[in-house]
C-alpha cells in the first residue's frame, strides 16, 4: 500500500487536455493559425466554418432556399452528421458523405452560407456535435483540440483555455481572399454575421484580440503559440 501511494505521489502529471478557441471575421487569418498550432502542440484542428459550409452545401443540393425558415429548420435537424479524422484535421459527413473542397468554397456556398448559418436550427443542429469533437481528439490521442469558427470561445467552448479573436482591416482581409482565388464578398458575410440574433461573431469577453492586418503569418502564429507553451511548460 505504501509502495502504491509513493508510485502515485511520484508519477509525472498528465499535460491538460487543452481547448483553444481562435474566432473572427472572414479571411482573419484563423485557419492558418490554427493548422500552426495544431501542428506544434498536437492538437485537432476544427474549422468549424466548414461545417456550416458542408450543411450549406447539402441544404442546397436538397433544394433548400435561402429563405425559407421552415424548411432549413426541419431539413436541418435532419441530417445525420459524423466525422473523419483525416491527419490532425476533422472532417465533416452528411449521412456518411464528404463534400469536396472545391464545392465547400465554391461562390454558390459563399452567397448561401451567413443565412443559412442564421437560423437557430442550423445552430442548434452543429452544437453537440461540435463539443463532441473534444471526444474524438482524446480518443485519437490528441493532445487538445484548436476549433475556429466565430462562436467558439462565445457560445461553444466558453471556458476554453485560451480564447483569441483575430481582426484584420476589411481591404487586407478582401486581398487574402483574392490572393486565394476565390470570388467571394467578405463583407457582406462579416455583415449577416455580427448582425444576426443566433450567436453573432463578436469578441468573447475576456478573449485575446490580435489585430493582424500588418502582421505576417509568422508573426501571427507566434503571439498565439507563446502563451499556450508557457502554460505546457509550466505544467511539464
Ligand atoms: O474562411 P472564412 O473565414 O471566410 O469563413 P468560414 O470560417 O469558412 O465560415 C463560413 C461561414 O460560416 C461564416 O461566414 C459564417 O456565416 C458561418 N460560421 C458560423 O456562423 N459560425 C461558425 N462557428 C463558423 C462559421
Amino acid at each position: 500500500m505504501q509502495n502504491l501511494r509513493t508510485l502515485i505521489s511520484t508519477a509525472p502529471m498528465a499535460p491538460p487536455f487543452l481547448i483553444v478557441a481562435i474566432d473572427g471575421g472572414a479571411a482573419a487569418g484563423k485557419s492558418t493559425t490554427a493548422r500552426a498550432l495544431s501542428a506544434r502542440f498536437n492538437l485537432l484542428h476544427v474549422d468549424t466554418g466548414s461545417y456550416y459550409r458542408a450543411i450549406t452545401a447539402e441544404l442546397l443540393r436538397l433544394g433548400v432556399a435561402v429563405d425559407d425558415a421552415v424548411a432549413i429548420s426541419s431539413t436541418a435537424a435532419s441530417l445525420t452528421l459524423g466525422t473523419r479524422v483525416d491527419g490532425r484535421r476533422a472532417r465533416i459527413e452528411i449521412a456518411g458523405r464528404e463534400i469536396e473542397e472545391t464545392e465547400l468554397r465554391g461562390p454558390a456556398v459563399n452567397a448561401a452560407v451567413s443565412h443559412f448559418a442564421a437560423v437557430p436550427a442550423v445552430r442548434a443542429a452543429l452544437l453537440a456535435y461540435q463539443r463532441d469533437q473534444a471526444r474524438i481528439a482524446r480518443e485519437h490521442g490528441f493532445a487538445g483540440l484548436v476549433m475556429e469558427g466565430r462562436d467558439i470561445g462565445t457560445a461553444i467552448f466558453p471556458d476554453a483555455d485560451f480564447r483569441f479573436f483575430l481582426h484584420a482591416d476589411p481591404e487586407e482581409r478582401a486581398r487574402r481572399r483574392a490572393a486565394e482565388g476565390q470570388q467571394d464578398s467578405i463583407a457582406e458575410r462579416d455583415r449577416i454575421d455580427s448582425t444576426r440574433k443566433a450567436s453573432p461573431l463578436q469578441c468573447p469577453p475576456g478573449a485575446t484580440g490580435l489585430d493582424s492586418t500588418h502582421l505576417s503569418l509568422d508573426e501571427v502564429v507566434t503571439r498565439v503559440s507563446a502563451p499556450i507553451a508557457a502554460r505546457l511548460g509550466a505544467a511539464a
